[in-house]
């Protein structure tokens, strides 16, 4: 039988075990797929055990991307760009590691807006862990341009020196000029997230006042799956795509390396999952 796991502190919210469950499920697979708890300062041996050869692999969430990217050596183009992994797996004893939420995050946009490829201009909104993902997806999906915005603009700035040359950082209060020349933007904060309190914010999410009639609007939060950001620029007719799909999809290299089967995001799983939300 073949073993995979995923490992945060806490990890009781994580709805992996589901979504892998549903495939084991649907694949007729003989697997298992378990939430185990890893607290920070036993993570280091928790990486170290997985030699033993005990799971095929697992998928590492918060707390431990950054941590997990540091010890582990064997390290994909996707995780080194983006200084974190959510993915490992072992071959011939050794442990190798990926990131694949930018997977997740272009297949989703490949599926409800295949056109999102064809855009030269992107909006990043947020700096955090997540951004820099996306903004690896956009620039391998060949953007000429791509502008990061960020309440704290020093993380912006940051990013943008780390990704190059067709990124630059934007104060938020700037917003307004580079909308207009937008083919996607990309809400990464956690405003408008169902556990985030807004009031608090002293920034607020753009208004879609002055931006091309085709823009593609996306937000990674998916609870909820209509966030204000989506509501507002689906009440201006742009095309808009939730966060959830995302999620579904950043699973799927994981699963195919633990299990031999590429499994299918589909609206039957999008609904398996909502519905146990
Ligand atoms: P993640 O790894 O999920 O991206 P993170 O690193 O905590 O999480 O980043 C969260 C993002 O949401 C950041 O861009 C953060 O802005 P700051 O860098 O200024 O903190 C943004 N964010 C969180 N709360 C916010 C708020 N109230 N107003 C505006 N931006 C906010």
């Amino acid at each position: 039988m073949k073993k995979a796991f995923v490992t945060g502190w806490p990890i009781k919210h994580s709805k992996s075990p589901l979504l892998h469950g549903f495939w084991l499920e649907q694949y007729g697979i003989n697997g298992s797929y378990e939430a185990i708890a890893v607290s920070e300062s036993d993570f280091p041996l928790f990486i170290k055990s997985l030699k033993s050869g005990n799971f095929s692999g697992g998928n590492i969430t918060i707390p431990h991307k950054e941590t997990a990217f540091n010890l582990i050596n064997n390290k994909d183009e996707a995780a080194i760009s983006i200084g974190a992994v959510n993915t490992v797996w072992l071959e011939q004893g050794k442990i190798f590691a990926s990131n694949t939420d930018a997977y997740g995050f272009a297949a989703n946009l490949d599926d409800y807006a295949p056109q999102w490829r064809f855009g030269k201009t992107a909006i990043v909104l947020g700096a955090g862990g997540a951004s820099r993902a996306v903004i690896y997806a956009i620039l391998n999906a060949g953007y000429e341009r791509l502008i990061i915005t960020n309440r704290t603009h020093s993380r912006a700035q940051n990013l943008s020196e780390h990704f190059g040359d067709k990124c630059e950082a934007q104060e938020w209060h700037q917003l307004d000029q580079s909308m207009p020349a937008a083919d996607l933007i990309v809400n990464t904060t956690s405003l408008g997230m169902v556990s985030h309190d807004d009031n608090l914010s002293e920034i607020s999410l753009p208004e879609f006042t002055n931006v091309k009639s085709d823009l593609i609007v996306t937000d990674i939060v998916y609870t909820p799956l209509e966030t204000p950001f989506l509501k507002t620029a689906k009440q201006v007719n742009l095309k808009t795509v939730d966060g959830l799909g995302m999620l579904l999809h950043q699973a799927v290299p994981g699963f195919e390396k633990w299990f031999g089967v590429k499994p299918e995001v589909t609206e039957e799983l999008r609904a398996y999952i909502l519905g146990a939300q």
